[in-house]
């Protein structure tokens, strides 16, 4: 967050997203665990820009709980990206600085892109700095036409392009940078007279140029960072991208993949060095990993902080957080409020849940621990299950230090195991156990001498 650019942001995420063929706004959907217009609201931050404001629209219910950080317009009618500016145009009033554009569908534009752009800007003193692209395949961008001196003349939508305008090489990127004053006061001269009916904002430069203000633009140096993202195919290029712009960071910073194609990191986790990443491994949100966890198969970590030198092999984790050397799976599913400490192991086919499971304890296999207290060095017996739910309220587990849990134990909380206790294999434990103490509760075993054989005499046909 060094920089600091003299510019506010303005994100456009008003829009339907129709190419998605989907039931939520476009900008929602996620890219890396994170959705689209986030990604670009951050990258405003890290730019240092004084505001960021967001339009938002179709499905705002939805946006609008992901900008918490954002000044928000609305725009009611989808009536062009040109319409989205003047719906934000009140909150800019009086307002004499720059202004850098941006989409909300463009997720990969970065800060020092930003801050590229407006320095390139202010250096020039033009009216509208837009930034182009010269992408591999330009269809459904709009093209960037120049007059003969070579200065942007205008920029023609793909449906509006001419056989001729459609052969340019040249795209718009959507990302702009406008001084405020010429922006809003050319506003009112956009008009829908094009092939989709929409006040097109790209219309601005011609208005712009006409009005003899400079027009500037600057060549992104990486195309990848203005792909827009229109369709289903288009978020997959573009989660591609940044799949490896970030595992080739990991990497350089000491991580190591077997196969970073099989590994997704999301753009706010942070991975020590020395920890080995495998196949189909998914970190996602804000989770941060220590130096020399070995993680994956199969495992997928959401906002989770990690010790070092765990082993977490095929886990499902949500807001858990391990100290050092815990050890866990393979198969397990640690959900909201797991802790574990240090030496801790869970093992195979095992779920927990806000609970604590204290240094060097194991839940080896095959068991549920909810709303429990864990204290240090204690066995559960494989099958134990923490009764928590009484089918109205959730109730509290407490195992102290040292005790062991025979297998298949039933702990029907509210309960407190002391420390040293022990329990019978399959006891349904429902008081409370003193420190050192045997819980049993168990009918005891009937023998019935031979009936195997008189069982079966009269039955077997042969
Ligand atoms: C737009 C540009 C095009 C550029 C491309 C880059 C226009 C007319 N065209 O085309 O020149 O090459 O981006 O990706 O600007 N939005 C609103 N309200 C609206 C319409 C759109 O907020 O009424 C938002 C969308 O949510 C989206 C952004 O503006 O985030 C761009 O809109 P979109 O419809 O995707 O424009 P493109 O056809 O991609
Ligand atoms: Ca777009």
């Amino acid at each position: 967050m060094g920089a600091h650019v003299k510019a506010k942001a303005l994100i456009l995420a008003a829009g339907a997203g129709t190419r998605m063929k989907s039931n939520k706004p476009k900008v929602v959907h996620e890219m890396l665990g994170k959705p689209l217009v986030r990604w670009v609201v951050d990258a405003a931050h890290q730019a240092g820009c004084d505001d960021v404001h967001v339009v938002i629209g179709h499905g705002r219910e939805q946006v609008e709980p992901l900008l918490g950080d954002c000044i928000i317009s609305y725009q009611l009618e989808m009536l062009g990206t040109g319409h989205t500016i003047m719906c934000a145009a009140d909150k800019f009033e009086g307002y004499e600085g720059n202004i850098v554009v941006l989409c909300g569908d463009s997720p990969l534009i970065t800060a020092s892109t930003i801050e590229h752009l407006v320095e390139t800007h202010e250096a020039s003193g033009a009216a509208a700095t837009v930034l182009t692209m010269m992408p591999a395949n330009p269809f459904g961008y709009g093209r960037i036409v120049r007059d003969a001196g070579g200065n942007v003349a205008g920029i023609v939508e793909e449906k509006d392009c001419t056989e001729e305008q459609r052969a340019i090489g040249e795209c718009n990127s959507g990302i702009y940078c406008f001084s405020a004053p010429a922006l809003l006061g050319h506003l009112d001269q956009l008009d829908r007279n094009n092939a989709q009916g929409e006040y097109y904002l790209t219309d601005m430069l011609s208005l712009l140029a006409a009005d003899g203000l400079t027009v500037a633009s600057m060549v992104v140096e990486d195309n990848d960072e203005c792909l827009g993202v229109n369709s289903r195919a288009q978020l997959a290029v573009a989660g591609k991208v940044a799949q490896r712009r970030i595992n080739d960071r990991l990497m350089a910073d000491g991580v190591t993949m077997l196969d970073p194609n099989l590994v997704w990191v999301g753009p706010d986790c942070v991975v020590e060095n020395d920890v080995e990443l495998l196949p189909m491994t998914m970190l996602w949100g804000t989770t941060r990993v220590s130096n020399g966890c070995v993680i994956g198969p199969n495992t997928r970590l959401t906002d989770c902080a990690i010790g070092s030198g765990n082993v977490l092999e095929e886990v499902v984790a949500i807001e858990t957080t391990t100290e050092a050397d815990v050890t866990v799976g393979p198969r397990a599913y640690l959900r909201p409020g797991t802790y574990l400490c240090e030496g801790a192991h869970v093992g195979t086919h095992v779920e927990i849940k806000k609970s604590t499971v204290g240094p060097d304890s194991k839940v080896p296999h095959l068991s549920y621990i909810g709303d429990a207290t864990i204290g240090t060095d204690v066995n559960i017996g494989a099958g134990t299950i923490t009764c928590n739910y009484d089918g109205v309220n959730k109730h509290q587990t407490i195992i102290g230090d040292f005790t062991f849990v025979g297998s298949n134990t039933m702990l029907v909380a509210p309960v407190k195991l002391g420390s040293n206790v022990v329990t019978g294999a399959a006891s349904c434990i429902t008081k409370d156990v003193p420190d050192g103490a045997l819980a049993v509760e168990r009918n005891e075993q009937k023998i019935i001498e031979n009936w195997t054989e008189r069982h079966f005499t009269n039955k077997r046909t042969s």
